[in-house]
């Protein structure tokens, strides 16, 4: 019985495993209760009393043997596993999907880069205004025929409460508190009262640009509109200026770029003309500086502003407007990974 033991002892010395599975095979060898060790238990009744002392003691020996031995090869295997660089314990269980921006946002934050890097810093204003910010203070007269060209939801009858229909009010509204020089981009929303269809909503987006300092002028303007146009289209865009009218800017113009998908050649998507419109823009009319307490004998300035969700359909041909507020997880999926 004694050199069973000591067979033992020396094999279990010498135990290597390189899986739990493994492991869990020399457990049940040795230690299970039909494992070899047990076996030896029960022989021991069959020991001579005078031997019982020593072969007992080397028994419970092997015993701890062999359990250490089992909880070693499990200690060096999970240290191996952990050693392993292409595993990474601190991940979490499950997949985690962080998501995407919309694009909408992608195509703002990136028209806000562009003029960010002309020096133009964000500013913003209220969704709900009133008709001065809106209306008056940007030179639309009360009986001004302008001020058709907007329905207007108001938001209370009879009280001075309406949502904004362009985001030129927050040019009034910075104006009013600052003096010259002003170099802001105004991202926000806006509504209008319009049949919602594939190319009008009720509510979208607008960029507005506003620059006011000593001796700005139309071809400051002009070349501000080229390094956007380049920027965002790509380097062999170009631009056209075409007369226009606004009530807060004189002279005022709009603007086409040349048509990204047909590089101008004529397609559908610009009616065979080469040419895509993509903002209003013009000189600050000396009126709405005056409103804003500006000296316009001093000072002068240029203003644009563009739909965010025409640009966004120039970049990305998404055909129908709605698609931006349906919050469909397969039209937005399709934007992840862009910046
Ligand atoms: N506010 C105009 C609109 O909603 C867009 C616009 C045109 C803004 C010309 C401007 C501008 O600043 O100069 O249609």
């Amino acid at each position: 019985m004694l050199d069973k033991i000591n067979a033992l002892l020396a094999e279990i010395n010498d135990l290597k495993a390189n899986s739990s599975e493994e492991i869990e095979a020399l457990r049940i060898k040795y230690l299970s209760k039909k494992g070899e060790i047990s076996a030896l238990m029960n022989d021991f009744r069959n020991v001579a009393a005078e031997e019982k002392r020593v072969i007992g003691q080397k028994l419970n020996e092997l015993k701890d043997k062999a359990q250490s031995q089992i909880n070693t090869l499990k200690e060096t295997l999970e240290t191996s596993v952990a050693a392993d660089d292409s595993l990474d314990l601190t991940r979490t269980a499950y997949p985690y999907h962080v998501g995407a921006r919309h694009p909408l946002s992608i195509v703002k934050k990136e028209i806000c880069d562009i003029f960010g890097r002309l020096g133009f810093s964000i500013a913003e204003g209220p969704e709900i205004e009133d008709d001065w910010h809106v209306f008056s203070s940007l030179n639309f007269a009360d009986d001004h025929p302008a001020r058709d060209m907007q329905d207007t939801f108001f938001v209370q009858h009879g009280a001075d409460l309406l949502l904004r229909t362009h985001t030129s009010s927050v040019q009034t509204r910075v104006m009013e508190k600052t003096q010259p020089p002003v170099r802001i981009i105004c991202p926000g929303r806006v509504y209008r009262n319009e049949a919602i269809s594939y190319r009008a909503h009720c509510f979208f987006h607008q960029v507005e640009a506003l620059y006011v300092d000593k001796n700005v002028s139309f071809a400051d303007l002009e070349q501000v509109l080229l390094f956007f146009a380049k920027e965002m289209f790509g380097a062999d865009t170009k631009i056209r200026l075409r007369p226009s009218f606004f009530p807060f800017t004189e002279p005022s113009a709009e603007m086409d770029i040349s048509c990204n998908l047909c590089g101008g050649k004529g397609c559908p998507f610009c009616k065979h003309t080469g040419w895509v419109e993509i903002l209003g823009c013009g000189m600050v009319d000396p009126n709405v500086l005056e409103n804003c307490g500006i000296d316009s004998k001093i000072y002068s300035g240029y203003a644009l502003g563009m739909g965010i969700e025409r640009i966004t359909n120039l970049k990305y041909q998404v055909k129908d407007l709605r698609l931006f507020s349906e919050n469909d997880v397969r039209f937005l999926r399709q934007f992840e990974g862009a910046s």
